[in-house]
């Protein structure tokens, strides 16, 4: 057995100074992050450049040391970009495995990168400048899929199709109003987007280990280069708090809901039971064993990612709620949520844009839907009102028992003679045949954000003007 005292394993090269021994092997699986955090090589690459620049800027390190420092980095960017780059777990994260091989390539100025900071800010850097360019890709994905959701509102500003409440028919509504609902949701996930935006906008890099550091650093030369508005203002939050990526995470976990209740929609849309709409075969599957079927994996596999994502954010926030300030190791955890619920969410903005697209609309299975299950009620509560002078809850019994009449005749609302219709309230003229179909519902329903197509079409016009 190996005595402790023995160990020949070597120190880390790059902290290892006050250590007489190498890590245990669980020790260095444990602590290791490059497995995944090498995906920040080039935002780690961007941000060592910038702060390499800096310091000679300001005399902290010489302009020779400073452009072999960027010659060094340049030259790794492209080693890592066509894969000559042999990452090391010894060498823990992306950080040690930049600056090492930065050593091979030019020697001793390399050591002088380091200077006035930490991994500490280097992470939180790195970290928040891939998730700056993760929320500005959102953000022009969800403007493809509100581009793909305009064209078919207006393709069926017309289309008329049940809307339901409980999932049962509840009153006529037009098939562009239902994808407008869509385009105000995805344009509130964007609003957050944008706001996200903003929020992560400050630089971290300078706050070093927690503290600041003493040496002459310019930290809105830094901001400024690496295209933050400003520098953070806190050094000590600036190392410790990861809620720029809880926030990526919420926002995603919300556009995840709202792009897995429209997954469900059109698998029970595709259905043949309900057949209102048909998936392109780019985004259907076929089964193997049942040569009929045509089966929306697509959208389940967009309702199931929507689990993934609101794991990671849980993840997240359960790793950050018991932390103290300021840097802790846990916070090494957070890239691995993020990085697996961006693929998720960009995956089904991609597969939710493509298969709104493809999709064919049945506009006569809707139309015939529309009509049934008694949708016009109100309709005919309205008119009992309007022409009648019937205060409404008046109205809607006198409605309640002509729906009874019709159910128990199998007919519906606008087949029953007037002479039913009369016996059950004598001031009914055949005038009420005029409401009780399905495209007079809609066409009435001119309320501000409605579904007459006049309003479908002034909700469009308002959404293209600011997409
Ligand atoms: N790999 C680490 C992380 O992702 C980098 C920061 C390490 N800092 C430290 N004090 N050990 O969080």
């Amino acid at each position: 057995m190996a005595d402790d005292t023995t160990d020949t394993k070597s120190s880390n090269q790059m902290w290892g100074g006050r250590f007489a021994s190498g890590p245990d092997a669980i020790m260095e699986e444990i602590n290791a992050s490059i497995g995944f955090d090498k995906k920040l090589f080039a935002q780690d690459i961007r941000g060592s450049i910038a702060h390499a620049t800096m310091l000679a800027h300001q005399g902290i390190i010489s302009a020779d040391d400073k452009d072999k420092i960027v010659h060094g980095l340049n030259t790794i960017l492209s080693e890592i970009e066509s894969g000559n780059f042999e990452f090391s777990r010894q060498l823990e994260d992306i950080h040690m495995n930049v600056e090492a091989r930065l050593a091979t390539l030019i020697g001793p100025a390399a050591g002088r990168l380091h200077t006035a900071r930490s991994r500490n800010d280097q992470v939180a850097l790195d970290f928040r400048l891939w998730v700056k360019e993760e929320l500005e890709k959102t953000e022009r994905m969800l403007t493809g899929l509100i581009a793909a959701f305009l064209d078919r509102a207006e393709e069926h500003a017309e289309s008329v199709m049940p809307g339901f409440t409980h999932l049962q028919t509840a009153q006529p509504v037009t098939f562009g109003h239902h994808c407008m609902a869509y385009v105000e949701m995805f344009g509130r996930d964007r609003a957050r987007v944008r706001h996200a935006i903003e929020h992560l906008d400050e630089s971290p890099i300078g706050a070093a280990a927690l503290a600041g550091t003493g040496y002459p650093i310019d930290r809105h030369m830094t901001a400024k280069a690496l295209g933050f508005r400003e520098p953070t203002r806190n050094s000590i939050d600036t190392v410790s708090d990861r809620d720029f990526a809880i926030e990526f995470l919420s926002i995603a976990a919300i556009a995840g809901m709202h792009l897995s209740r429209l997954a469900e929609e059109i698998v029970i849309w595709s259905t043949p039971q309900f057949g209102f709409v048909r998936l392109s075969d780019a985004f259907s599957t076929g089964s193997s064993i049942m040569p009929q079927k045509k089966n929306p994996d697509a959208a389940e596999l967009v309702r199931a990612k929507t689990g993934r994502i609101n794991g990671s954010l849980v993840a997240l926030l359960t790793i950050m709620k018991g932390l103290p300030l300021a840097y802790s190791k846990d916070m090494q955890e957070d890239k691995e949520q993020v990085f697996d619920a961006a693929e998720s969410l960009e995956l089904a903005i991609a597969a939710m844009t493509g298969m709104v697209r493809d999709m064919t609309v049945n506009t006569a299975r809707m139309k015939a839907a529309a009509g049934s299950g008694y949708s016009t009620a109100t309709d005919l509560a309205d008119w009992l009102v309007r022409e009648a002078g019937l205060p409404f809850r008046d109205a809607h019994h006198v409605t309640g028992r002509a729906v009874a009449l019709a159910e128990s005749k199998g007919c519906d609302l606008a087949e029953l003679p007037l002479s039913d219709l009369q016996a059950i309230h004598a001031d009914i003229t055949d005038k009420v045949y005029d409401v009780l179909t399905v495209e007079a519902s809609v066409a009435s329903r001119k309320s501000f954000g409605g579904t007459a197509p006049s309003e479908v079409r002034r909700q469009i016009a308002f959404w293209r003007a600011c997409n």
